[in-house]
């Protein structure tokens, strides 16, 4: 495996010379089917736009900063020369939805020169045409006059030519991207995260995202008018959103541009304009599943807190992990084990420790009876929101983990009154920031390069968005960012029926989700029932990838439902190839994905709250060859809005490459098969 990691250019880049431009310039994607257009407007603003097999997409479309200190990079711009280059290379994840993705696409760069009268300052934009999308970033370089950038907002725009349908959540809200998602008509969108998904008429699907969010701002797009689109940057405490010293290079910005949703799925854009691996072997990295002390504390009947309630006790530790030896699970998480939770979710993180354990909780002894028993802890820090307090902890407790051989930990960023307490210039002050603000996508790197340090992967909750730097640095493993499971705990149908089958198609684009699947009790507190078959529950191991994935249901409860253990326990949590065969946003979502490490494969997914019957075809399967499937499916009038939602059944019949299969799908259902070549 390590030896392929290195496994890359099939072709390298190849640049060519600068020459001078005729505005305005294009370039087509790799099979001609994208043309861009880059020119200068009436206002010598810079403009981009583009068509797709001669349909125009978005119409021309302006690039520029406003800067804070009166610099304008908006107009008086002509383009002054261009570069080519073309690259196809193919490399391989260590882990993830596939093994290997290949980079093919066409570059150009553009550089910008403003005249002297608007300021004469130096803009270059480098565009990338894939044949499912294209990236562009700008690039400051060195120049006279301006040695740092004060970004008040960016004017890069999006004018969408044809109309759609858009499925979104708001940007700049309360609680972060834990919302609902919205299905309006483009022009119903308000501001919205990334990435915000579009269907046109004629099925052809796009996503909006950005790639490579490092040391800048999270994007936002804000509709302007009819259906035209403007980024704007997360805000920060300082005024300026952005400040950067030149030269530098922000994050991409990205649309998936496909046929179908499937393309759109199957789609790495974002993967291939993210660096490659900088942190070398990362191999002590094993995808793996979990169980944990946590759904008790979600639903009320255990406290993060020290006291008569407390979850983390060492017996009820050791209790899970004897649990997850028996089952073959990888880790154990165990949140509420260190001191400083005072019961109060607003009170800013203050007194959180992430070294010092409660006096029930023998961290030592757990992790050592872990270790005899061939599980791993999964650590957990929640910091309030303070990282200010955590920044100045945060080596310690990365290397009290990397001795004790907590191999990954969850981190968690609730401050649902405010944003994040980051630490201010003067020692000892603080500042509020937001959740995606230049300075929380400062923090979330330095912790993940930290850990990365003590050979610790890092699962953020309450994070910024996944922008596909799992590829620069492997230990990224998964975040949460969207309304994960323990929503369900909190109200009757709290995640609708339509909520997974969305995600698939949007939160999920920009990578691996800790969405924490597996409540096979299909109840949170006070009975309140999950949208949910039961089927529906291990189909979300098949919709939702994360390399990390939970069991997250108490263990008496999993081990009630032998069967749907069995098969929790043998899905894969890391594959060599992953296909949607059957799906449309927001309504359904089947995949078929393929075990890195055997000749098995698994179909599942999941339906939203209409009933619909499925021809699954088994074109994936190797020719030849005979499968057994073993089909965990909706049972007779299961529906996820009665206790019918209980209702399974079970089948086993042989399948070949070419056959195919009438999948019923109840309200609220999934399915999920696994596929092994048959004896
Ligand atoms: C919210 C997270 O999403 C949840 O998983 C965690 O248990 C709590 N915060 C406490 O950190
Ligand atoms: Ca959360």
């Amino acid at each position: 495996m390590r030896s392929l990691m290195f496994f890359t250019a099939v072709a390298a880049a190849v640049p060519a010379l600068a020459q001078p431009a005729p505005a305005p310039t294009t370039v087509a994607s790799p099979d001609g089917a994208l043309v861009l257009t880059v020119a200068t407007d009436n206002d010598q603003r810079p403009t981009w736009s583009l068509s797709r097999k001669g349909q125009l997409l978005i119409a021309p479309s302006k690039l520029g900063f406003i800067l804070t200190d009166r610099i304008g990079l908006q107009r008086g711009f002509a383009i002054e020369s261009v570069e080519r280059a073309t690259g196809d290379a193919t490399w391989e994840l260590p882990w993830g939805e596939r093994r290997f993705v290949r980079d093919r696409h066409e570059e150009l760069l553009v550089r910008f020169r403003q005249n002297e009268s608007w300021g004469g300052h130096l803009m270059n934009v480098r565009f990338r045409l894939f044949d499912d999308g294209i990236g562009f970033r700008y690039e400051l370089p060195e120049q006279p006059g301006l040695t740092t950038a004060n970004i008040a907002d960016e004017l890069t725009e999006f004018d969408i030519a044809p109309a759609g349908t858009a499925w979104w959540i708001p940007g700049g809200e309360w609680n972060r991207y834990e919302q609902v998602y919205q299905e309006t008509p483009i022009e119903g969108v308000a501001t919205a995260h990334t990435p915000m998904t579009i269907r046109l008429a004629d099925g052809t699907h796009m996503a909006f995202h950005e790639a490579a969010l490092v040391d800048y701002a999270g994007m936002w797009l804000k509709r302007a008018e009819g259906r035209k689109f403007r980024a704007t940057l997360s805000p920060s405490s300082q005024g300026p959103r952005v400040v950067r010293d030149l030269p530098f290079a922000t994050p991409w910005r990205t649309i998936r541009i496909t046929d179908n949703a499937a393309g759109l799925v199957e789609s790495d854009l974002e993967l291939n304009l993210n660096e490659p691996n900088k942190l070398g072997d990362t191999s002590w990295f094993k995808p793996m599943k979990y169980v944990g002390i946590w759904w008790g504390m979600i639903r009320g009947d255990w406290s993060w807190a020290e006291g008569p309630k407390h979850g983390a006790t060492t017996e009820r530790t050791k209790a899970t992990i004897d649990f997850a030896a028996k089952h073959g699970f990888g880790g154990v998480l165990v949140e509420g084990w260190n001191k400083g939770w005072n019961g109060n979710w607003f009170g800013h993180g203050d007194e959180y420790s992430f070294t010092q354990a409660t006096p029930d909780f023998d961290l030592k002894g757990v992790t050592d009876y872990a270790r005899k028993k061939g599980v791993q802890l999964i650590g957990h820090h929640e910091t309030g929101g303070n990282i200010a307090v955590y920044e100045a902890q945060l080596d310690d407790a990365m290397k009290l983990y990397g001795q004790l051989g907590v191999g990954t930990v969850k981190t968690g960023y609730v401050a649902d009154a405010g944003g994040i307490i980051a630490p201010g210039d003067t020692p000892g002050e603080t500042r509020m920031e937001w959740h995606d603000g230049q300075r929380q996508v400062q923090h979330h790197l330095k912790v993940v390069e930290t850990a990365a340090k003590y050979r610790v992967a890092v699962n953020p909750h309450e994070p910024v968005k996944d922008t596909g730097l799992r590829r620069t640095y492997p230990n990224w493993v998964a975040r949460e960012g969207a309304r994960g499971m323990e929503y369900n705990a909190w109200g009757a149908f709290a995640n609708g029926p339509e909520h997974e089958p969305t995600l698939v198609y949007t939160r999920m684009l920009s990578g691996p989700m800790d969405f924490t699947p597996g409540v096979l009790s299909l109840e949170g507190a006070n009975k309140a029932p999950l949208a949910s078959t039961l089927a529906k529950q291990l189909g979300l191991y098949l919709a939702i990838y994360s390399p990390i994935q939970m069991a997250a249901d108490f263990p008496e409860s999993l081990a009630a439902h032998p069967r749907e253990l069995d098969f929790i326990k043998r899905v894969p949590a890391d594959w060599a190839e992953s296909r949607l065969i059957a799906g449309a946003v927001g309504d359904y979502a089947i995949f078929a994905r393929k075990d890195r490490r055997g000749a098995d494969w698994y179909v599942g997914g999941v339906n939203d709250g209409t009933a619909r019957t499925l021809d699954l075809a088994f074109d994936f399967l190797e020719p030849g060859k005979t499968y057994t499937a073993t089909i965990y499916k909706d049972g007779e009038g299961a529906t996820y809005l009665t206790d019918a939602r209980h209702k399974i059944a079970y089948e086993t019949i042989k399948v070949k490459k070419g056959d195919t299969y009438k999948l019923w799908l109840a309200p609220g259902a999934g399915a999920a098969i696994r596929l092994a070549p048959a004896k």
